[in-house]
């Protein structure tokens, strides 16, 4: 049991945050004693209530918390498209044919067969505008609401004011994703609760400034509102350098990718088990913004000579998602990848999440005790 404002804030033993795409994770991190965030993007709202409700049932009365992601710039919202009817065809009509002859191109060099006709449902998911345009994002937050979730949080932008407000009608914290200290003075004025300061290492969408600067002049910037670490947080002298930095709680992601909860593919777990630091690569290929990732044959055709160029968010996703389903038909490994961060140098063996809570905490507190002894030796 550790003590501070989060850990009271929440009513949390230990001030680790999980993000995951996964259920799982998301409640076998929260009855461990940390916070178990379950990110709704890639969930229609459906789907989403199916997984909440079974949160509900499984996380044993603990916190936990919900992730969208809200992003300030995107295609639709600059051309003020908020037809969700509509919204698939209008963003498709926009992919200049270059752009799909290319996609063609990268799978038929891969040996990747177009998707049998019965298998194109066309339906807005998989055609793939996930939850972050305007009109696919509320209605997730909706759902989100509607369950007893503690944290809403968000990525790539806060969540629109109404929510907020909402959120905290209910009693609940609303944190969110930065890169910049701009952006985390920017959400606080709009109420933000906890700022999320994560660095370049991270998996996912990143920024350029690294952890071991931004934390720190985040922390200063926003005083006395928390923040949490991310972004190459995976083991306990991580988490002791992002509180040593002046962060309250840490918010990871990629170490959770290779747990026994974790919905991970065979394929890919082998890929991250086997990859090193270097082997990620922040890269544009999968949404249109910059996000860390396995480098894969993919990403490389994005960065060749003969590349249109990536389109902005979210026409590329809407490319790779549509590739992506192709490849995953085929398995073909080359071109399979995965958000992950740098941090995957370290994920070489599957643990259960309670395992890595455990030892996160307990590598935490060896670490902190060496620490202090250090300072009594010198002072
Ligand atoms: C597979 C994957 C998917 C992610 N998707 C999202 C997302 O949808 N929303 C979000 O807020 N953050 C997302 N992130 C970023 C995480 O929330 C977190 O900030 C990041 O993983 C922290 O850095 P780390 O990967 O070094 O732990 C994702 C990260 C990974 C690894």
């Amino acid at each position: 049991m550790m003590r501070n404002e989060i850990c009271e804030m929440f009513g949390i033993e230990f001030p680790i945050f999980a993000f995951t795409h996964c259920r799982d994770v998301a409640a076998a991190v929260s009855r461990a004693g940390g916070m178990g965030v379950l990110g709704a993007l890639a969930f229609s709202p459906e789907q989403l209530e199916i997984e909440l409700k079974w949160i509900d049932e499984h996380v044993d009365g603990r916190p936990y918390g919900v992730d969208v992601v809200m992003p300030v710039k995107s295609v639709d919202r600059d051309a003020g498209l908020h037809d969700e009817k509509n919204l698939s065809k209008q963003l498709r009509d926009m992919i200049p044919s270059e752009h799909w002859d290319y996609v063609e191109k990268i799978l038929s060099d891969h040996g990747v067969p177009p998707l049998p006709e019965e298998e194109s449902d066309g339906s807005p998911l998989s055609e793939g505008v996930l939850g972050w345009t305007e009109a696919t994002g509320s209605p997730l937050i909706d759902i989100a609401l509607a369950h007893p979730i503690s944290l809403l949080a968000s990525a790539l932008g806060p969540p629109p004011k109404e929510a907020i407000d909402r959120a905290h009608a209910q009693g609940v914290k609303v944190a969110a994703l930065i890169g910049r200290v701009e952006q985390a003075v920017r959400d606080v004025q709009q109420g933000v609760d906890i700022i999320i300061a994560q660095g370049y290492e991270a998996g996912g969408h990143t920024g350029e400034v690294a952890s071991m600067v931004l934390i720190p002049d985040v922390v200063d910037a926003v005083a006395p509102v928390p923040v949490l670490g991310a972004g190459g947080i995976g083991s306990g002298r991580q988490m002791a350098a992002a509180m040593a930095l002046g962060a309250q709680g840490v918010w990871t992601g990629s170490i959770w990718l290779t747990t026994s909860e974790s919905n991970t593919s065979d394929m890919v777990m082998d890929k991250l088990i086997g990859a090193t630091s270097t082997d990620t690569v922040r890269s544009r290929a999968l949404t249109g913004k910059p996000a860390r990732q396995l480098r894969t044959a993919w990403t490389e055709a994005w960065e060749a000579p003969e590349s249109p160029g990536t389109l902005p968010m979210p026409l590329q996703f809407i490319l790779n998602s549509q590739a992506m389903r192709r490849v995953a038909r085929v398995n073909n490994k080359e071109l399979t990848g995965m958000p992950v961060g740098q941090i995957v140098s370290r994920m070489n063996r599957v643990r259960t999440c309670k395992d890595v809570i455990f030892e996160m905490v307990e590598e935490y507190i060896e670490t902190v005790t060496n620490m202090g002894s250090v300072t009594a030796e010198v002072s």
